[in-house]
């Protein structure tokens, strides 16, 4: 079967005549903890994974992009002189915003036609939208001629999402797809960007199984959460009047200063404030190759996740409890923005099937629809080459 990079190939030579002369590849992320707090200042450990976007194209003379879909069928077509935010949606709004937010910071870009193709699952908490602005993000940077280092491409991807798609996402998703390494999961501090690599140990497998649920209003909803933990600051400043965000508050701390916020406000901020810790617990446990422990942080991560930040689903909820029964399986929680989409099971690898199989029982007993399964590996972060032949 023709592989995505193969996908996006054939659609480009199908639309457009000759060949391309660029190929990028950006891949997905999963989160292994840390979630919501990427937009707090906070820490988290994503791995870039072995599921990618694929863009090929070549550059035009003008300033006009023309863009095919292989996945959905779908050409788009604009003009880098006439992209306001909101001007378009759906797919193409990506790769417009990515043109936006670079050509804002001062990058000149040429007219290009390109094809698109990938097999990150779509609205499942892989980063499929990432993965998509930072394909096309590299790839238009270099038809322009352009060199700019990964942390700008990263700030600029997450500019075209907030100011142009109107998602206010934090950075975490871009930095995984730009710096994502074989191998290792990726400590980022999301105040100072410095991410730091931690080798993956190899007897655990990382399994992800998609509930198919996909909540139309997600992106409000996420926009919300953002939104409640910026008023928790602004309220906890009566108190501490130096705060900068969540990430600087100690659990302890937070407690001091209860009586400060409405318990919602209260239950948004010790989501992150926890989970903060729980980052920093994790990367120790996989330092000392201890998978009960990273185990447990995950199990705690998406307790927090379903009760004081409640953005799990019950759909979510039964998968996460089916695979913690079985034994082999370290830990499960939720991964990505939640509202639906994925969880993730930190699994010894082999009790993968055992895991897949007990996780498949109990969601189609209980929903009569069966999820979908993914072993992802830690892969390498987005690349450019020339020579668009497919490399199989
Ligand atoms: C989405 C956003 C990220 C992050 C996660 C939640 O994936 O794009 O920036 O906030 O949700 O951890």
């Amino acid at each position: 079967m023709e592989n995505a990079e193969e996908r996006a190939w054939r659609a480009f030579q199908e639309a457009f005549e000759g060949r391309p002369v660029l190929r990028g590849r950006a891949p997905g992320r999963v989160n292994l903890i840390g979630e919501h707090t990427d937009y707090n200042e906070g820490f988290v450990l994503p791995i870039a994974i072995n599921r990618s976007v694929w863009v090929v194209a070549r550059p035009r003379p003008d300033r006009r992009a023309r863009l095919v879909a292989a996945d959905f069928g779908e050409s788009a077509e604009f003009s880098l002189d006439d992209l306001r935010p909101g001007s378009l949606s759906g797919w193409p709004a990506y790769p417009a915003g990515v043109a936006w937010a670079l050509e804002e910071a001062g990058y000149r870009l040429p007219g290009l036609e390109a094809a698109v193709a990938g097999d990150v699952p779509i609205g499942s908490g892989l980063s499929s939208s990432a993965a998509l602005e930072v394909a096309f993000a590299i790839v238009w940077i270099a038809l322009g001629g352009y060199t700019v280092p990964p942390l700008e491409l990263a700030r600029r991807c997450q500019r075209a999402e907030n100011g142009f798609v109107g998602v206010r996402c934090g950075i975490m998703d871009q930095m995984a797809a730009l710096f994502g390494r074989r191998g290792h999961a990726l400590r980022i501090d999301c105040r100072t960007l410095e991410v730091e690599s931690v080798p993956f140990p190899a007897e655990a497998a990382v399994l992800v199984a998609d509930s198919g649920v996909r909540r139309a209003l997600a992106a409000s909803a996420y926009n919300e959460r953002r939104a409640q933990c910026e008023e928790a600051v602004r309220r906890l400043r009566a108190r501490y009047p130096g705060l900068q965000a969540l990430r600087d508050l100690t659990p302890d701390q937070l407690e001091a200063a209860r009586p400060l916020l409405p318990d919602l406000l209260y239950r948004r901020a010790r989501h992150v404030v926890t989970e903060n810790e729980r980052v920093q617990g994790a990367v120790a446990a996989l330092a000392r190759g201890d998978l009960e422990a990273l185990g447990a942080l995950l199990n705690a991560s998406h307790e927090s996740l379903r009760t004081d930040y409640e953005v799990s689903a019950p759909e979510l909820d039964v998968l996460v409890e089916a695979a913690r029964a079985v034994l082999g399986v370290c830990g499960a929680r939720l991964t990505g923005a939640g509202f639906g989409g994925s969880v993730l099971a930190l699994v010894r690898r082999e009790a993968v099937a055992a895991a897949q199989e007990a996780m498949a029982r109990a969601y189609t007993m209980r929903f009569r629809r069966a999820p979908t399964f993914f072993v992802v590996e830690p892969e390498e972060g987005a690349t450019v080459t020339r020579e668009a032949e497919p490399s199989r």
